[in-house]
């Protein structure tokens, strides 16, 4: 094919630059591709985008991958605070049939946390703060239990850090995978996390400064509940009595994802009350499969 790349003026380059990307041989990335240039063109020309603000921009993205490694994933943050994370699950994840609102995976999300039991706690160290009790059931969407599903829960600890931010915790502390049993029910005991900061040491944290906004993400525990022949569903449940419920910044809470932490009356012996959280999920039919780990 004959192919005319000379530029004649700036408003020929964008369907040029698209013709040049004609040949790719997957049509998905070529019609992603296509789309991709047409809007970052437009919004080059819409904000007319000087050279030092372009300089600045590549500087942004090769900090965040610098900034990431095994342990913290800068884009991923950088998404998060965009906005992005949380458009890709809700535009893939409508809550058409029922089934429950998915929420973005976050950074912290790790791979082949301790298989544990109903029951068992997930709290592996002493902690302060109060016990909070955890359970709920897993359907389809015709109210059928799902036996056998595997509840994959992570969440902060009550001074808001994950364990792999805080020397103080145990390996995989607060974190565990159960699995649902015949009624499609799982619980577990783990302690009340609080909200907490988003990472600001790096990229992220100078963006969100400039932008005079705060960098809190209201109390709630994640959630990636699979089995065979159903979605995976990734998803967090907000405390709704949490700080920062309607202004997290990484815009996670949709109203049904607030779950109800429920205080009760501190046992015989105790002056802490203590939590519980009931919460069920509906799974949608379609194909289990599992994110990459943001970090190992
Ligand atoms: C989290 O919920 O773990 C999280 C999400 C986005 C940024 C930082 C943390
Ligand atoms: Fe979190």
């Amino acid at each position: 094919m004959s192919t005319n790349h000379l530029i004649d003026g700036e408003a020929s380059i964008t369907p040029i630059a698209i013709a040049a990307m004609a040949q790719t041989t997957d049509p998905r990335l070529r019609q992603v591709m296509a789309s991709f240039v047409q809007h970052m063109h437009a919004f080059i020309r819409d904000v007319h985008l000087t050279e030092a603000e372009f300089e600045r921009a590549v500087r942004f993205l090769v900090d965040i991958g610098q900034a990431t490694n095994d342990c913290h994933n800068e884009v991923i943050l950088a998404a998060d605070v965009l906005g992005i994370s949380t458009l890709v699950a809700l535009r893939n994840n409508p809550e058409q049939e029922g089934q429950t609102a998915a929420a973005l995976l976050g950074p912290f999300w790790r791979a082949n946390s301790p298989v544990c039991r109903n029951g068992d706690d997930i709290a592996r160290c002493d902690l302060p703060g109060p016990t909070m009790l955890v359970s709920g059931q897993v359907r389809d969407i015709d109210g059928k239990p799902v036996a056998g599903a595997k509840v994959d829960v992570w969440q902060a600890s009550p001074v808001g850090m994950y364990e792999n931010q805080d020397e103080h915790q145990p390996e995989m502390n607060l974190r565990g995978q159960f699995t649902t049993d015949a009624e499609g029910r799982y619980h577990f005991r783990t302690v009340r996390p609080a909200g907490y900061p988003v990472p600001t040491h790096g990229p992220t944290g100078v963006l969100l400064r400039a932008q005079n906004r705060h960098c809190m993400r209201p109390a709630h525990v994640h959630f990636m509940v699979s089995h065979e022949g159903f979605k995976t569903l990734i998803t967090q449940v907000f405390a709704d009595d949490a700080e920062h419920l309607h202004s997290d910044v990484v815009f996670g809470v949709t109203k049904r994802l607030v779950g109800r932490f429920e205080p009760h009356q501190p046992a015989p012996g105790s002056n802490e009350p203590h939590y519980t959280l009931q919460y069920d999920f509906v799974l949608e039919r379609g194909v289990c499969c599992f994110p990459e780990p943001p970090i190992k």
